[in-house]
């Protein structure tokens, strides 16, 4: 947690403050998982964004920047980040010129291409994507040329850089990988690492989800509880997703982030910005507001923030609080657009 003074924050129409902003550095990926980028929806004749389209470094880091008094933390994140040109590049930058915590989202395949240079750019924490060990599950769900031994690979990497409490990120899809639950706990226990299950949701429009593909927080705690017994931990702040245990044998921390059966929109103080430069009051957000275009055109850093300020005090998005009231069907983007 960072100990900045923070300036006086801009609240929501619910009164919820700005907190997080979580940046989409690109919307390619070099897996296709099958609940985020199903390979007939995102085939060889899809059309991903034009390099010209993309924010460049300057870009967002001058738009980072002049946030960051508002900001506890920065997540960088896609469609796979790491297949951004010079990704550490921007990290040093962002280091340099907002000068806040940053965290990486990463699928964990080209971590040993580049952990070693995103630890010496300044990256403070890393979370890396891993749905399945077994072979067979994770291919299923990934659907790409890698194996389980290249993400787990990437983790070595990235412990030899330096990267010790990484986060873990399993997506648990009922059908798909539930089988994989204990085996991932009983893996990652002892290592220092903290594994966080995360209910399955219905971003974007080309998942084909339905509520009974859920496998609930509570009853994959209730699994793991039942053979390594947990205790509940508090959270360190009101505004994290992660519901905390720790192994009562003191074998380390495991998380579940219950965004359908226990939806959290009412701490929930992240703002999303696309590779393209729109900016996203909530991850099941319709449409975007353009901030690439002001900041082409030449607008001020006043008049800049001034839109993010108009936008956030007009904020009242909690889908995941209402999505069982919503009847008619939203149009909604993409997550490997618009950031995890
Ligand atoms: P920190 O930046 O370290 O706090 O990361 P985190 O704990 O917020 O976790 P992370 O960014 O890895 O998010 C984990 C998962 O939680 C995401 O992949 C999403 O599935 C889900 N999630 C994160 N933020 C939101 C959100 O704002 N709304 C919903 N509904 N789900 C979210
Ligand atoms: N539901 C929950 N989490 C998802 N992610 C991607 N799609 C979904 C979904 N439909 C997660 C990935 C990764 C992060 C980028 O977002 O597993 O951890
Ligand atoms: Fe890529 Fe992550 Fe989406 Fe999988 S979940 S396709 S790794 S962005
Ligand atoms: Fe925030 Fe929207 Fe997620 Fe609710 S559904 S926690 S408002 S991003």
């Amino acid at each position: 947690m960072s100990s900045r003074p923070l300036a006086p924050p801009i609240e929501d129409a619910l009164g919820r403050p700005l907190g997080d902003l979580r940046v989409s550095v690109t919307d390619r990926c070099n897996f296709r998982c099958r609940y985020c980028m199903p390979r007939e929806k995102f085939g060889a004749e899809h059309q991903f964004l034009p390099r010209a389209e993309l924010l460049s470094f300057e870009e967002l880091s001058r738009l980072t920047a002049l946030l960051s008094g508002q900001l506890r933390k920065v997540r960088l994140t896609g469609g796979e980040p790491l297949l951004r040109k010079d990704l550490p590049d921007l990290v040093r930058r962002l280091k340099r010129e907002a000068g806040l915590p940053l965290a990486l989202t990463t699928n964990g395949v080209l971590l040993p291409r580049f952990a070693a240079e995103l630890a010496d750019a300044g990256l403070d924490r890393l979370t890396v994507s891993l749905d399945a060990l077994d072979e067979a599950v994770f291919r299923r769900v990934t659907d790409a040329d890698y194996g389980v031994e290249n993400v787990l690979a990437g983790l070595e990497a990235a412990e030899r850089a330096g990267f010790s409490r990484v986060k873990i990120n399993c997506v648990v899809r009922r059908g798909y990988n539930e089988s994989e639950i204990l085996p991932l706990a009983r893996h990652f226990r002892g290592r220092g690492h903290v594994l966080r299950f995360i209910e399955y949701m219905d971003v974007g429009a080309t998942n084909g989800w339905s509520s009974a593909d859920v496998v609930s927080a509570t009853s994959i705690v209730e699994r793991i509880d039942g053979e390594l017994p947990l205790e509940p931990v508090e959270r360190a702040l009101p505004t994290d997703v992660a519901s905390r245990y720790r192994y009562r044998d003191g074998s380390g921390e495991v998380g579940v982030i219950a965004s359908v059966s226990q939806p959290f929109c009412g701490s929930c103080s992240r703002l999303r910005l696309s590779a393209d430069g729109k900016l996203h009051t909530c991850l099941f957000a319709a449409t975007g507001t353009d901030v690439r275009g002001p900041l082409r055109r030449g607008a001020t850093d006043e008049e800049l923030f001034e839109l993010v300020q108009r936008l956030w005090q007009q904020r009242t998005d909690r889908y995941s609080e209402l999505r069982a009231q919503l009847i008619m069907p939203r149009r909604k983007l993409e997550m490997s657009y618009l950031g995890g």
